[in-house]
């Protein structure tokens, strides 16, 4: 019996791997690619996964996004992805990466509102209720793009940013993962 190759799924992280320690747990992942020294690094390679660094060295006005990018998707290619979960990925790329590559992203905060870097203190410093995550297609624009799940999570009187965004990246291990995992086996 034959039938077509099952699509391979990159994680793309920049931090402390979380969220990635969460999908390689339950999915298979062909490739982590990060773009600093980071602890995802080690999280890749406890899972036994194949992790490329294309080491971003230049955080200024100069930053050539465009090369970036080709070598992200360079590396992409070569490992014959077909779907890109970008889980705490601190570069944006270039236009040309999301007309190439499917590329899924996680937001702490409730798109369209709080988009940014700095959800997690936005939503704190607006003074909301209610914040989340949201699951979405990531294009061109920053933190837009079709939304495939959301979840709210409430704000508590007392929470910092690192204890909110904690609770966030809870729900955002569960729900991100029930997304890939349809998107990915159609289950
Ligand atoms: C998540 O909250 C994600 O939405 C944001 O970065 C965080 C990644 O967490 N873009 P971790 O590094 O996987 O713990």
């Amino acid at each position: 019996m034959s039938g077509a190759a099952p699509p391979r799924l990159a994680v793309l992280a920049s931090g402390t791997g979380t969220l990635l320690d969460a999908i390689a747990s339950e999915l298979a992942v062909s490739l982590v690619m990060v773009d600093r020294e980071c602890v995802a690094e080690s999280v890749a390679e406890r899972h036994g996964i194949p992790c490329e660094r294309v080491q971003r060295t230049d955080f200024g006005t100069g930053f050539d996004r465009v090369g970036y990018t080709r070598a992200v998707l360079d590396r992409l290619s070569a490992s014959r992805i077909d779907v890109v979960a970008m889980a705490g990925w601190g570069t944006i790329l270039s236009p040309e990466a999301f007309d190439r590559v499917r590329f899924i992203n996680t937001h702490p905060s409730l798109l369209p509102s709080f988009k940014g870097w700095h959800a997690v203190r936005d939503a704190l410093d607006y003074g909301v209720k209610v914040t989340g995550c949201t699951v979405h297609v990531a294009t061109a624009e920053l933190d837009e793009g079709p939304i495939l799940a959301q979840e709210a999570v409430a704000v508590l009187g007392d929470d910092t940013e690192a204890v909110l965004h904690e609770r966030i990246k809870e729900v955002e291990r569960r729900l991100y993962v029930d997304v890939l995992r349809t998107l990915m086996t159609g289950a």
